[in-house]
């Protein structure tokens, strides 16, 4: 790509002239500015390198040869970088990607919604409980969840504490892989404490038995000598660019490349509710290089759709546009249809991404948000059949997990139940996917992906549990996260 495609109207801070949703007020103007003159002056947490060999991966993905398996916490907090949770967020990734490219033998590109998914979207600026009205929680890098009124104010400092927190959770995440640990000779480093003699782990189980036996053979082949590929993986972060402020501050040039990166995250996403195509978060991401996904849902329209993508993806660049669709189980048949179409129509390729789990959220009797299984999966099947249908393939997914053992998602085998949702429920905004429903949903996306992918196979594994009913249509609420 030539320095043609850095937008001659665009500067980092050019989102300041438009509206921009979703931004706390800081009471202290001054406090902000001279954090983010500290911000800017700090080193990147990623590189250019790894951007665009990232977009390079997107692009294959986008052809159908390779396969985006992005998740991560709805929200994470500076509580949870701590050792042991980001190791578990590694692992139940490794696992699952495991699991496809094993399966559906595809190549699996890891993205972690981590390192810096500290800012969230929220439905009203302020929260009243008992008559009492206090700026809502934004998320651990704008303030703080306790409701009062110095912890709810705006606290720049906490941009700081998550620029740093994203690069203590990135150094430890580069040096497990460097270290070995994601090498595929040693995958019982990736076994959970918890993990219990269920059907699903001991299909996981068996998987990991065949990728022995065929890491055997190779080597045996190769006279003992270990190919490289088995023996490290690239592992890529995400976080939604909601807060504008700190993205510009860590949207830096590069000496040998033209344009401007967001060097603080590898693929940036911008929310369902920041998408306006004139607003200042589309202006923002117009500009950087990195490759760029939008969340797209009820009620976008077609033209909607079509100026949100001309604005990104001006030139069509290979790999530089996602489309992550998030209608509902219910809502996904009427949705995307006509969002494809239009895109066809103007011979647009993107990558088509589908997160079957904001459009899933419900609210419990007792008050408790939750998502179950059997829709999640639901709308994973039908978005994978409506893109098939159009001849186009499902490049990739995007999950709220966790690979610990929370009880937040009904359903799945484990047989989770309303009941059990207080036992672990730690998610502070939206409800993940737990490490044993996480692998169940990646058995059946691999046999979904098998459907195309498998033509021969050398060696069939046993088959994941088999396709589950769809669920009897409950209420889809949106997310009020
Ligand atoms: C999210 O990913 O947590 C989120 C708020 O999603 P969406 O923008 O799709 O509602
Ligand atoms: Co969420």
């Amino acid at each position: 790509m030539g320095p043609q495609t850095q937008p001659q109207d665009w500067q980092p801070d050019s989102w300041r002239r438009r509206p921009a949703r979703q931004q706390p007020e800081y009471p202290d103007p001054a406090a902000l500015e001279s954090v983010l003159r500290q911000l800017r002056q700090l080193p990147p947490l990623v590189s250019s390198y790894e951007i665009e060999n990232l977009k390079s991966q997107l692009a294959a993905a986008a052809r159908g040869e390779r396969f985006l398996l992005q998740g991560g916490d709805c929200s994470e907090t500076f509580a949870d970088c701590e050792s042991s949770i980001i190791a578990a967020k590694l692992k139940i990734l490794l696992q699952m990607s495991l699991l496809i490219v094993h399966d559906a033998r595809i190549p699996v590109i890891r993205v972690g919604r981590f390192a810096g998914q500290y800012a969230k979207p929220r439905s009203a600026d302020t929260e009243i409980r008992n008559g009492r009205a206090l700026p809502v929680y934004r998320g651990d890098l704008v303030n703080r969840p306790n409701f009062d009124p110095r912890d709810r104010t705006p606290d720049p400092e906490l941009l700081l504490r998550g620029y740093e927190r994203a690069g203590l959770t990135i150094n430890f995440i580069r040096a497990l892989i460097d270290g070995g640990f994601a090498d595929l000779h040693h995958p019982e480093n990736w076994t959970l404490s918890f993990a219990r003699a269920t059907p699903v782990a001991e299909a996981y189980q068996e998987r990991v038995r065949a990728v022995a036996d065929a890491i055997g053979f190779i080597e045996t082949l190769t006279g003992g000598v270990s190919i490289p590929q088995l023996q490290r993986v690239d592992f890529f972060t995400s976080h939604e660019g909601l807060h504008l402020s700190y993205e510009q501050a860590l949207t830096r040039q590069v000496p040998r490349r033209p344009g401007w990166y967001n060097l603080g995250t590898h693929f940036p996403w911008i929310g369902n509710r920041t998408r306006d195509p004139d607003g200042a978060h589309v202006e923002y991401f117009r500009g950087i290089r990195n490759p760029v996904a939008v969340k797209i849902g009820a009620p976008i329209t077609p033209d909607e759709l079509l100026a949100l993508c001309e604005r990104l993806d001006p030139h069509q660049e290979p790999g530089r546009l996602a489309l992550i669709t998030r209608f509902g189980a219910d809502e996904v048949v009427s949705g995307l249809p006509p969002l494809i179409e239009t895109l066809q129509k103007r011979g647009r390729r993107v990558l088509w991404v589908c997160d079957p789990m904001h459009g899933n959220t419900e609210i419990t009797p007792a008050g408790v948000k939750t998502r179950r299984f059997e829709r999640i999966l639901r709308e994973l099947e039908l978005t994978a059949q409506i893109l098939q249908d159009a001849g186009l393939p499902l490049g990739g997914v995007h999950f709220e997990l966790s690979g610990e053992d929370v009880t937040e998602c009904i359903g799945g085998a484990c047989g989770l139940t309303e009941a059990d949702l207080t036992r672990a429920y730690r998610s502070p905004v939206d409800p993940r996917l737990n490490y044993e429903q996480s692998l169940e949903m990646a058995l059946h996306l691999a046999r979904l992906l098998q459907r195309r992918t498998r033509t021969s196979v050398s060696f069939a594994p046993r088959s994941g549990p088999g396709p589950a009913a769809p669920h009897a249509a409950s209420p889809a609420h949106s997310d009020p996260s």
